[in-house]
């Protein structure tokens, strides 16, 4: 080892990284279940990028429409475009009307309506009756700041049931034994420097997104895919990953998210000619179509010379026709977003608005247990002992090729809790924590002492500026061969300049300058799996839109030949390896035992 940094020793039953809806969620499971629970976090809990949520969390409480949790799977299993695991995706159905109310009864200030009852909007791609329609209103909300409340909510009840926090840590990599078992974790303690030890019987990785990775995107800045550079350093697989959804409502500009309530509650989206053009690309569900769709039908209309301002460059969202009241008691926080970033009264003027990158649906495999998959093609459910992954970390694939909006909120809080569920079942509380491995703690020391000494030509920003704009440009809302195969050869050229670069900053208190470096190899490990992910896939389906695979029935999804799940995993030399893993058809329970009818779920064209 380059130098000898000393451990201050933690050991817990259960160690969860991150501290989004997921992570807490699974972390006051863990700890209401007597589990000893540690939570490390690189920012403060109620800081996690879920406080930036907007429109809501997705179940069928029938509040204020007809609904079942069958016409919610459906409406999953069509958004996922026929690539989610049909059984985590009816355990997601199921369960989120309880996960929903275990939320109300753990305080979370759900708006109401004038009955007392949970509010719920409509959302895109949420249907009633098997997807005929008419929008189904699914989205219980907090206002437009449903993820602040769920988070502070959440983080209260952690503290009341004693899990253990530490904050402002940044997790290194995980401390894997010669054998392949996951021992827990090191990380940096950003405030004072030192170096800790976390021993435990089980890590849940809970670490987010990687947004980050684009130039432009909704996620907050410290969506930098930890988790999955951390797998992809422990010679694990990640998957999916070339699906990244982009929003369409980002602001034109900044980024910043206009959630899709805004169209829940009335909003619409027009172009240059003053024509509320999703009329004409999805007549039945318009402005609710699902996200990719819009996404894509927006781009079409700007490259088509039809998009508004000076350069003609995005597209106006209007809600000035809707009552101010309304806007003040359901959509206060982006009246709010709009006046600070893009300068307009929502109650007078449009929203200038842009397909923006908002979520990752590939990741981390895991089972609906949320216990991570060392998957291949010969092994698709192998589980990696003493590791789980949650939330947008994880992949357990509830979304398939395309996330549903609303779903994201319920996918953490449903899979936070099974986590939380099955670890009770798998963690004995009496057993000995494992001693960690000395071999795999010293080359994760090696590695991190080698970034904070870099001392080659290439800023950490510079290079991280050049990734951005490379998947800005290579992999973005449509994508072609040349596209793609110029993406992969350029992001494995950045891979190779890791090695020049450049660390000023040699301290160990606050050194941001490393924590980006760290940031930038995880986001870099993301990254090149989705170009290489994305270039292999010849097909379009979902979020994955091929400008060269785009005719036929299903409008160039081919379901015999890419109705499977990527597998890929990235060397330290930046090789990257793929395989598949077959998609799981099956769902949870059999028609004959009340599970839903699978000729309804039946792949066939996606049209809204
Ligand atoms: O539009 C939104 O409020 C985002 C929700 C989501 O991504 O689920």
């Amino acid at each position: 080892m380059a130098k000898t940094y000393e451990f201050v020793e933690h050991t817990h039953d259960v160690v969860v990284v991150g501290a989004g809806g997921a992570g807490l969620r699974a972390t006051l499971g863990m700890a209401e279940q007597g589990l000893r629970t540690a939570c490390i976090t690189k920012v403060f809990p109620t800081r996690s990028h879920t406080v930036a949520a907007q429109g809501g969390i997705a179940a069928s409480l029938k509040n204020m429409t007809p609904d079942s949790w069958e016409w919610h799977m459906y409406d999953t299993v069509k958004g996922s475009d026929w690539l989610g695991d049909t059984d985590a995706m009816e355990y997601l159905a199921r369960e989120a009307p309880k996960a929903v109310y275990e939320l109300e009864h753990y305080g979370v200030p759900f708006s109401r309506t004038e009955d007392g009852r949970i509010y719920q909007r409509p959302f895109g791609g949420h249907m009633q009756n098997y997807g005929d329609g008419p929008p189904v209103q699914r989205t219980c909300a907090a206002a437009d700041r449903t993820g602040h409340a769920i988070l502070h909510t959440l983080y209260g009840q952690s503290l009341r049931h004693n899990a253990e926090f530490y904050i402002e840590y940044f997790a290194l990599d995980l401390i894997m034994s010669e054998d392949g078992v996951c021992q827990g974790v090191i990380a940096w303690n950003l405030d004072d420097g030192t170096i800790h030890r976390f021993s435990a019987k089980m890590v849940v990785l809970a670490t987010g997104g990687y947004g980050r990775a684009y130039f432009s995107a909704t996620s907050a800045h410290t969506c930098t895919g930890d988790g999955g550079g951390m797998v992809a350093r422990a010679g694990l697989p990640m998957q999916d990953m070339e699906f990244v959804q982009f929003h369409p409502t980002g602001i034109y500009g900044s980024g910043c998210l206009i959630t899709e309530g805004a169209r829940g509650e009335g909003g619409y989206l027009v172009n240059s000619e003053g024509e509320r053009f999703m009329e004409r690309y999805a007549p039945s569900a318009k402005d609710l179509a699902s996200r990719d769709v819009v996404s894509r039908c927006m781009t079409m209309e700007i490259r088509e010379g039809r998009g508004v301002g000076k350069d003609k460059d995005h597209i106006f969202l209007h809600l000035d026709h809707l009552d101010p009241a309304m806007l003040a008691e359901r959509l206060p926080g982006i009246s709010e977003s709009a006046r600070i970033f893009a300068g307009v009264d929502v109650t007078k003027e449009p929203i200038p608005v842009l397909p923006t990158v908002h979520y990752n649906m590939g990741g981390i495999p895991t089972n609906y247990w949320g216990e991570v998959l060392n998957a291949n093609a010969d092994n698709p459910d192998r589980i990696q002992p003493g590791l789980m992954a949650v939330g947008e970390a994880g992949c357990a694939s509830v979304h398939g090729a395309n996330r549903l909006g609303s779903n994201s909120l319920i996918d953490l809080v449903v899979f936070g809790r099974a986590a939380a569920i099955r670890a009770a079942e798998v963690v004995d509380p009496k057993e000995a924590v494992p001693t960690p491995s000395e071999a795999s703690c010293e080359k994760i020391m090696d590695r991190f002492d080698g970034l904070r000494n870099a001392s080659g030509s290439i800023a950490t920003a510079d290079l991280r500026d050049k990734m951005q704009r490379t998947m800005q440009e290579d992999a973005a809302v449509f994508r072609t061969q040349e596209s793609l195969e110029q993406g992969c050869k350029r992001m494995s050229a950045i891979w190779g300049e890791m090695k020049d670069l450049k660390v000023s900053d040699r301290s160990m208190i606050w050194n941001s300058d490393l924590v980006e470096t760290l940031e930038l190899e995880n986001l870099m490990a993301n990254a090149i799996t989705t170009v290489y992910g994305a270039e292999a896939r010849k097909e379009s389906r979902g979020a994955h839109a091929r400008e060269d695979y785009k005719d036929g029935p299903l409008g160039g999804r081919n379901d015999d030949e890419w109705r499977k799940h990527t597998l890929s995993w990235v060397d330290e030399a930046g090789n990257v390896k793929l395989d598949y893993r077959a998609v799981v058809t099956e769902p949870l329970t059999k028609l004959e035992d009340g599970g839903i009818d699978p000729k309804k779920i039946a792949p066939k064209a996606r049209v809204y």
